[in-house]
């Protein structure tokens, strides 16, 4: 009864509703056959090619606030920071399709070997026996390289020879004009020199490795920044140049490595990114319609979040750096989210990333990402994550490698890591940064 009372108000509504968009509404985009006005006091603003979005006032520029600036490396320190949340204590029953349920997940050998090396400079005995526990919590292989193809091949025959069920886990990072919205991270491709070609062939080689082992689980991060960048960041031109290829590239791994087999998750930035009101209607719109570009495969089973960032996965006390935004962490991020995707047919799932969340309240601004003093590992991957719809809690980032330098005269310099958050000095992004990994280990949260 209340739901056709509902359902009958709801029509009533319908000749308004299709005449102009509420706030927040969508407004335009590819594709879109509603209402292409807005209430009084808002207007129609383009946020990517298929969204534009109603928003409050005259028209403003697609991104939201500070938070909407890159996001895949950050931390936080402060001895004074509160504790971080850990892991909800709820038991969750893992969703059917879960990869991460009832599966050994593959220790990377290549962080295992930077944490042995690690270790050994560690001279404080009590300290380098916590630092050795890290070399037994999986995390993420990157292939943020072709050079880092091959050490795939070993890996994945390491993986097999165990037996029964093991989960490998690798992040998808060689976009042409990577990194669009930073410097740190400027990859090894350029669109203008056979960059999409050069990916098609990156992502075939990584195909054709995986399919030689067919009862290795693999588990992918798709991209991290790119999507997310072309949410918010299409003022800026790097980014509105990348966004053609990027589209074309993610759009290729996706099926690709669909065809074999692999579990996708594309990255998304995190709650003080695309979580603002303002951001999520059309990130989830963009998210489901590269889901939906790409066949809409099962294999493509939701999002990634908070991947090289420092939020809690929960919270009780908001870190002041939220301003105020309703979606404060992770879980009310994804909370937020996920009905969006489904309404457009994207039944997403999530992965959250968590090694580095062990801290909180130790950045000046959300958007703040490069090498956070004060940060601490966060809670272990685990598949009791509180919520039915994160698959589970990871680490995508190997905490210790380099964020971003900040040496000034370096081509892949971003003024982010020689911010007064940014622990300094710091090397090139992915190489390792011993003193940030022992401020990691000493402020791990839970302790090592
Ligand atoms: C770097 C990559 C590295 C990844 C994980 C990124 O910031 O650009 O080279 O593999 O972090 O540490």
């Amino acid at each position: 009864m209340f739901k056709l009372a509902a359902l009958a108000s709801l029509l009533a509504l319908v000749p308004y509703v299709s005449a102009q968009s509420q706030l927040y509404g969508q407004c335009g985009g590819m594709g879109w056959t509603g209402p292409t006005t807005c209430v009084s006091g808002s207007s129609c603003v383009v946020s990517n090619p298929y969204y534009s979005q109603c928003l409050p006032g005259a028209a403003a520029p697609p991104s939201s606030s500070s938070s909407s600036s890159v996001s895949h490396s950050s931390s936080s320190s402060s001895a004074s920071g509160t504790a971080t949340s850990s892991a909800p204590g709820t038991t969750t029953t893992p969703t059917a399709g879960n990869p991460f349920a009832n599966c050994n997940v593959y220790l990377s050998p290549y962080y295992a070997n930077e944490i042995n090396a690690a270790v050994a400079q560690i001279s404080d005995a009590t300290t380098a026996a916590k630092a050795a526990k890290v070399a037994s919590i999986p995390t993420f292989i990157w292939l943020d390289s072709v050079s880092k193809i091959p050490s795939l091949d070993t890996y994945m025959a390491d993986a097999e020879s165990m037996g029964g069920c093991q989960l490998v886990q690798i992040v998808i990072y060689d976009l042409p004009n990577r990194d669009c919205h930073a410097k740190a991270s400027n990859g090894e491709f350029t669109i203008a020199n056979n960059g999409v070609a050069n990916y098609e062939n990156y992502i075939d080689q990584i195909v054709a490795i995986i399919k030689k082992y067919p009862t290795v689980k693999v588990v992918a991060v798709i991209e991290p920044d790119s999507l997310a960048n072309l949410v918010t960041n299409l003022s800026d031109p790097n980014c509105a140049n990348a966004q053609t290829a990027y589209l074309t590239c993610v759009n290729y791994a996706l099926k690709q490595l669909s065809s074999v087999n692999v579990i996708s998750y594309m990255d998304a930035g995190h709650a003080g990114w695309l979580g603002w009101a303002s951001n999520l209607g059309p990130a989830a719109q963009l998210f489901a319609q590269v889901y939906k570009n790409a066949g809409s495969p099962p294999q493509v089973r939701g999002l990634a979040t908070d991947v090289s960032n420092y939020n809690a996965l929960t919270t009780n006390s908001p870190d002041p750096i939220t301003q105020g935004d309703a979606c404060y962490d992770e879980m009310l991020y994804i909370q937020a989210l996920a009905p969006l995707l489904q309404q457009q047919g994207f039944p997403a799932s999530f992965i959250v990333d968590q090694s580095r969340s062990g801290v909180q309240n130790i950045r000046t601004a959300w958007g703040d990402w490069c090498n956070v003093k004060g940060a601490g590992f966060g809670p272990r991957p685990s598949t009791n994550t509180g919520s039915s719809l994160i698959d589970s809690i990871v680490w995508v980032k190997p905490g210790g490698e380099c964020d971003g330098t900040s040496n000034s005269s370096s081509a892949r310099y971003d003024s982010s890591c020689s911010q007064s958050d940014a622990l300094q000095p710091a090397p090139e992004a992915g190489t390792w940064f011993q003193t940030y990994f022992v401020d990691l280990v000493t402020n791990a949260n839970p302790p090592l």
